[in-house]
């Protein structure tokens, strides 16, 4: 393969760009051209790309959102807007192309594989719902994000005696409100996979009251409801004034976290090394973020834990 294109697709995240970079640079060092696409398939469908040197993705590592833009293409979804962005892909003498997005983006590129273009796809969403990885780009970044909106939103409420309904993004999957909840301390998560009753939330948020503490925290994952309509069930039942905030897309902003990056730097390099070896068709995904058990005897009788060696080499591969 010759030469490999690279968009980012559907709501941005931060570490695309981290993503990229790994892409452009890991291409570029096994003598392959790279293609970036400008705005996702929109792009690939008017046409807006250019090559990649090691220049164009220098600088990008700590933004976050995608320097190569994004867009939610609804043409894609036509059998004509497919058969365009997949004849342009030809046209430019394309040969693999990587789609760094969501499910609906992913959907995407699989619909390109069908036409005959080897897609690999990265996940990238900050709502975590994508199917066999543990983590997609974007998540950890969301996640500090709510977790610090959090932190700042406790210290007024407690000023205050106060309890803030908070509304997280995740679409139709409550993970962000979940860890958040963990994560933050807060009091309850109201998610899409679970029922819930407000009249036993408010009972214990009564009593939270009764016992004087200073300020509860509610986080609502959008697809679980409006926080401003569990706000108006709630406030004059749980002690606490009560007062709304919707984090919405200031949740997917914001200079990625290591993780973020490592991730990107990672998923970009396996989706480069994986094409050339013909796995296409393929989405690379992190597995094995289970709790084990070890003896304690076997852990202090083992060396310490060296690092991956990949990673050194990934650092040095990258930096160029
Ligand atoms: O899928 C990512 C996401 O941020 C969802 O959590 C949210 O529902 C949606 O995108 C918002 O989409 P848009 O940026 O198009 O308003």
């Amino acid at each position: 393969m010759k030469r490999i294109a690279v968009l980012t697709s559907g709501g941005d995240c931060s570490g695309m760009n981290a993503a990229v970079r790994a892409v452009v640079r890991a291409g570029l060092a096994s003598q392959v051209d790279i293609i970036g696409i400008y705005k996702g398939f929109q792009g690939l469908i008017d046409r807006l790309y250019e090559n990649m040197t090691t220049k164009s993705v220098s600088n990008v590592l700590q933004r976050g959102g995608t320097f190569l833009q994004s867009a939610r293409c609804l043409e894609m979804k036509t059998k004509a807007g497919l058969q365009l962005a997949t004849a342009n892909l030809k046209g430019m003498g394309v040969e693999g192309l990587i789609v760094i997005g969501g499910d609906g983006s992913l959907k995407g590129g699989y619909a390109i594989h069908q036409q005959g273009v080897p897609v690999i796809g990265i996940p990238a969403s900050i709502d975590n719902d994508i199917p066999y990885t543990d983590m997609s780009l974007g998540v950890d970044t969301a996640l500090n994000n709510i977790v610090s909106a959090v932190d700042n939103l406790k210290d007024t409420a407690s000023s205050h005696d106060r309890a803030f309904v908070v509304e997280t993004m995740g679409r139709g999957c409550g993970y962000l409100a979940v860890v958040a909840t963990i994560a933050s301390g807060a009091e309850y998560s109201l998610i899409p996979e679970e029922d819930y009753n407000l009249e036993v939330i408010c009972e214990d948020l009564r009593r939270r009251y009764r016992e004087g503490r200073s300020n509860s925290i509610i986080l609502v994952a959008e697809g679980a409801g409006k926080a401003q309509d569990i706000a108006d069930q709630i406030k004059d039942k749980i002690g606490f004034e009560t007062r709304v905030i919707v984090l919405g897309h200031y949740q997917r902003g914001g200079s990625p976290t290591v993780f973020d990056r490592l991730l990107g730097a990672r998923f970009g390099e396996a989706a480069i090394e994986n094409m050339l070896k013909g796995n296409h068709g393929k989405m690379v995904g992190l597995k094995s973020a289970e709790i084990q058990l070890t003896n304690l005897e076997k852990v202090v009788k083992t060396k310490s834990r060296p690092i991956d060696p990949m990673l050194p080499l990934l650092a040095n591969r990258l930096s160029v």
